[in-house]
């Protein structure tokens, strides 16, 4: 078969590594690729978010089947248009796909169903926004309504954060439109946790769970970033959390999305946490998470293919795949600044003196090729994975890993996985 997978980040290069292992690939492409995927798919120089120009491409070249990762595609309806086109591609289409696309649909959706969540309130004038925050309490959860890079979520300490934060989001436009509506939560605290979904809306299939830290710097120190590394499986979330979690949230969510004649099909994420009063939904994504791809995938025991096969056919029930009973870690190396300015094209160097450690995969997220250079091109640059027979020792072997590379003004969190709730 001849596969596009859609994105150019650190997912999209473990997606690929992933079907690179299915005997059914025979031809892989990647619009627009990294530096990394270049040595195992075919890149293609198509942004993707130019969705027209992606649907051109498959039709020309005849995909058999389009793995559509990215938020921003999947909002704008990049498998809708696929599907008009005749094209099998596997991702949620545009009007499920909002349910990452809007939070203000994702909260209505929660509360109209029962799902927990935190309480919010939505609101579209600053002048009300403000008013409501003088009157609340802090720290205040202020989230910009759309796609905003995962950093459109403010946890103001004050009010004056508070404030400062509703001038950047709704009227100097810091997230573009993305901004104009913002929803103001109560803030929970616990520990968080990922759960990546298998599903074709008749069928809900969790993957193994995994911890993100989003924060720049140790400690949940510093600005939220798209995540800084990541670990699988979570160290709290047992049977028990699982099987909650299946009833509270994972399946009424699918059946949610049903009643409301947006059944969704492909990967649904869920952010969890886990409060004093159970685990509640923190945020929904309509796909893979990055880095959680990174530390997920690698513990599939089955073929990825098959499984987006089943999926777009509603045959998920069917599919035969586990998970293996082992660590895996992702310590991302980004570029010093990140999330805010950086600088890029910076030589990389040492990749392949990690990956000779054994147990090792460094994921490209922001990089390119420039002749036989790996040069930095993004805020986030490299997952160093490594996949171990505990997470103990999958920490010691990334960390190992990341000691191997170097690139000018290299930044990684050196505490992903450590804490021990
Ligand atoms: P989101 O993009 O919605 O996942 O939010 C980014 C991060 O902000 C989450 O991973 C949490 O760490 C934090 N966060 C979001 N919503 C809340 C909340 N209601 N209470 C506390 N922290 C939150
Ligand atoms: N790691 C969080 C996300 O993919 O949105």
């Amino acid at each position: 078969m001849k596969v596009l997978v859609v994105g150019g980040g650190g997912r999209e290069h473990t997606i690929c590594w992933k079907l690179r292992q299915s005997p059914k690939v025979d031809k892989l492409y990647c619009a627009p690729g990294n530096g990394g995927i270049a040595a195992i798919a075919e890149c293609v120089p198509i942004k993707a978010t130019d969705i027209e120009a992606i649907a051109d491409f498959a039709e020309k070249e005849k995909i058999d089947l389009t793995v559509v990762a990215p938020d921003d595609p999947l909002v704008m309806g990049l498998v809708d248009l696929l599907e008009s086109r005749g094209l099998r591609a596997f991702g949620p289409r545009a009007n499920a796909a909002i349910i990452e696309g809007s939070k203000v649909f994702s909260k209505e959706l929660m509360k109209k169903y029962g799902i927990p969540t935190a309480g919010y309130e939505v609101f579209d004038d600053p002048a009300k926004a403000i008013e409501h925050l003088r009157n609340g309490s802090f720290p205040a959860v202020i989230k910009a309504e759309g796609l905003a890079l995962g950093k459109g979520v403010i946890i103001a300490q004050s009010f004056d954060e508070a404030e400062a934060a509703i001038h950047e989001m709704m009227e100097n436009n810091k997230f573009g439109d993305a901004g104009k509506r913002v929803v103001i939560e109560e803030f929970l605290s616990g520990p968080e946790i990922s759960v990546l979904a298998f599903t074709d809306g008749k069928t809900m299939r969790p993957m193994v769970s995994a911890q993100d830290h989003k924060r720049a710097y140790d400690n949940d120190q510093g600005l939220n970033t798209g995540g800084m590394g990541t670990f699988s499986p979570s160290r709290i979330y047992d049977e028990k959390m699982a099987e909650e979690c299946m009833n509270n949230i994972f399946l009424p969510t699918m059946n949610a999305m049903n009643a409301e004649g947006r059944t969704f099909k492909g990967v649904l994420y869920f952010g969890l946490m886990s409060t004093k009063d159970g685990v509640k939904v923190i945020e929904y994504n309509c796909r893979f998470g990055d880095p959680e791809t990174q530390v997920v995938l690698p513990r599939l025991e089955g073929d990825l293919l098959e499984i987006f096969e089943a999926i777009i056919d509603e045959r998920l029930a069917e599919v035969d795949f586990g998970w293996s009973n082992t660590g895996c870690v992702c310590v991302v190396a980004a570029s010093g600044g990140y999330p805010e300015k950086y600088e890029s094209g910076k030589e990389i160097t040492g990749i392949a003196d990690a990956e000779a450690l054994g147990d090792v995969t460094v994921f490209h997220a922001g990089t390119k090729l420039d002749g036989d250079k790996i040069l930095t091109a993004g805020g986030r640059v490299l997952g160093i994975t490594a996949l171990a027979p505990t997470l103990d020792e999958a920490i010691a072997r990334a960390y190992e890993g990341v000691k191997k590379v170097h690139f000018d003004k290299m930044h990684y969190r050196k505490d992903i996985g450590i804490k021990k709730y």
